[in-house]
């Protein structure tokens, strides 16, 4: 998969270097890269921002050097090893937006099929609308939000979701079953977990664990992943279960 990422502070990205995420980009299986937007305007001060029309607070970022950025990388080929030759499809193009649909794990499942995404991170009050309406004719445009909550710009809900699509990747994670049995992907809470030693400052591990009875654990972990679910998270439970 390709990813490009637009952002005036491309250094908040450095932190995809590290760990499975970094390893997957030196593998080549995800080619992964982060651009300046300022390097697509033509003025003395890198500008990126105006005041908007019809006034207001706060300044609005310009459609210009949003334009050929998106023009620019949308027409880039995708050349990441789990694309064996040049894909001619059109990119999915993501603004994180509090204004957008919500991300979820079955969002990171869809996008993580995609050959090339292409995340552009607004800043101040936000884009100059006619941005969104020049990208559709690019590819497909999605405004999505990490959550009912404001933060200062895109860069830190961007960061979230290639992490979250990044892993889903086939070679990315080292162990692909750890990906099934973890919260979300079958729309419950993950059960709890315990490693050595069986009794720490008096408290013991659940007996059950210790059994060797693969039956009773995997019931007695639904049940947990049931009762998790209902206690912190009632509104991911079907009516039935709730
Ligand atoms: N930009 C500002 N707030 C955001 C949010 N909640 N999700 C995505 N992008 C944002």
């Amino acid at each position: 998969m390709r990813i490009d990422v637009v952002s005036i502070f491309p250094s908040y990205f450095d932190g995809l270097t590290l760990s499975l995420l970094g390893k997957a980009r030196d593998s080549g299986i995800l080619d992964l890269n982060v651009h300046d937007l300022r390097d697509w305007t033509g003025d003395r001060h890198r500008t990126v921002d105006d005041t908007p029309y019809g006034g207001g607070a706060g300044m609005v970022m310009k459609p210009e050097p949003w334009g050929l950025a998106l023009d620019q990388l949308a027409a880039e080929p995708t050349r990441a090893a789990s694309v064996p030759e040049r894909v001619e499809g059109r990119p999915t193009i993501i603004f994180p937006s509090p204004a957008g649909e919500v991300f979820r794990q079955s969002t990171a499942r869809e996008l993580a099929d995609r050959e090339h995404l292409i995340f552009g991170c607004g800043r101040y009050e936000g884009i100059d609308e006619r941005v969104f309406e020049e990208a559709a004719a690019l590819g497909e445009v999605r405004l999505i939000s990490l959550g009912d909550y404001v933060l200062n710009g895109g860069e830190v809900a961007v960061m979230a979701m290639v992490e979250a699509i990044g892993r889903l990747i086939p070679g990315v994670v080292g162990n692909p079953e750890s990906l099934v049995e973890e919260s979300h992907e079958d729309g419950l809470l993950e059960y709890p977990s315990y490693t050595k030693p069986s009794v720490w400052r008096d408290r013991e591990v659940p007996p059950i664990l210790l059994s060797g009875n693969h039956g009773a654990i995997a019931a007695w972990r639904r049940e947990q992943q049931i009762e998790r679910t209902r206690r912190r998270r009632p509104d991911l439970l079907p009516d039935d279960e709730g």
